[in-house]
């Protein structure tokens, strides 16, 4: 079986799929491959360990008849058509729970950053503007009793509830399609419907999978509906939200801050307006950035290629309907 991988990633991954004798063409350069050229080599392999946000819509498929499945190097899957991959019986597996910690740290992080205009300060020093002590000036808030919205309580949304409430005894709401009941009984998470979750957190942290049905479904209504005080975590997905709502939303004191992991499109502009507000904390979507995630997903995509090598059923999958 050949394999193509269009990025590097950890050894782990690697070594496994060369016990098993896979043949590996791995992308040996940085340059990003345009779609022609990632479809040219798609097209002469039976499987692809993908790494990044390709596009595998309808007209992907088509020209890579031959492809027997696609390991993920990710937990989201929103940029697969998946019932074009289930009309060709195409599993598509991820990389679920191995990066639900250090994701949740990054929410967790974010949190901290905005309620004390961390970002913010740090660019006051490299601007040479720390000045005399100000009794009055770079207050930010304290998190202590304060509670959080979880837009999606799954697993990453579950490890951020248990931080949040470990560490300043919040309490927690959530809206899902479906409960929690673990949320629920460890943590004491309330279920809510979702105008209650945007009139009621301090802080709103999105944890859900994107799909088109949730695009910018945090806008300038919903921002309205939202505490004055309130912060807005998405270390989601970018199209959770409309960018330019946010900033009218944090110029406009309609909330109080924001912090994002993930940004429509990426790589964000330099010249975005919210990288200029003192209110706003953004970082290059390093959710999984650990060592640790970064080894366990290069382990969970290859444990999916080798399954499919072996013609058995990808142990993490997440169209499993092609097997049936
Ligand atoms: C994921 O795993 O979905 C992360 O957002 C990286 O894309």
């Amino acid at each position: 079986m050949n394999v193509f991988i269009n990025k590097n990633i950890p050894e782990a991954g690697i070594l496994l799929l060369q016990e098993k004798g896979i043949n590996l063409t791995i992308n040996p350069t940085e340059k990003i491959l345009s779609r022609n050229e990632f479809i040219a080599i798609c097209k002469k392999n039976d499987a692809l360990l993908n790494v990044g946000t390709n596009n595998f819509d309808e007209d992907f498929f088509e020209q890579c008849p031959n492809l027997k499945g696609i390991a993920l190097f990710s937990v989201g899957f929103d940029y697969v058509n998946i019932p074009s991959a289930n009309s060709r019986k195409i599993p598509i597996g991820n990389t679920p729970d191995v990066l639900s910690r250090a994701t949740s740290d990054i929410a967790f992080l974010l949190i901290q950053s905005v309620a004390r205009k961390s970002f913010f300060n740090h660019k006051r020093i490299l601007d040479g503007k720390w000045g005399s002590f100000d009794a009055l000036a770079n207050l930010g808030q304290e998190l202590y009793g304060k509670t959080l919205g979880i837009f999606g309580l799954g697993r990453i949304g579950f490890e951020m509830a248990k931080k949040c409430k470990a560490a300043f005894g919040m309490n927690i709401i959530y809206h899902n399609r479906s409960r929690n009941e673990n949320a629920e009984k460890e943590l004491n998470a309330k279920f809510v419907d979702f105008e209650t979750l945007l009139a009621e957190s301090d802080i709103l942290s999105i944890h859900s999978n994107y799909s088109a049905e949730n695009n910018e479904l945090f806008n300038k209504n919903t921002f309205a509906k939202m505490k004055s005080n309130s912060i807005f975590i998405n270390t989601a997905r970018g199209k959770f939200h409309n960018e330019e709502d946010l900033f009218y939303a944090l110029t406009n004191n309609i909330i109080w801050g924001a912090g994002l992991d993930v940004t429509n499109p990426e790589p964000m502009l330099q010249n975005n307006p919210l990288l200029s507000l003192p209110n706003c904390c953004i970082l290059p979507h390093i959710g999984s950035a650990t060592y640790e995630a970064r080894n366990a997903m290069a382990v969970c995509a290859a444990q999916n290629i080798i399954a499919l090598f072996e013609n058995k059923k990808m142990p993490f999958c997440v169209n499993e309907e092609v097997y049936n």
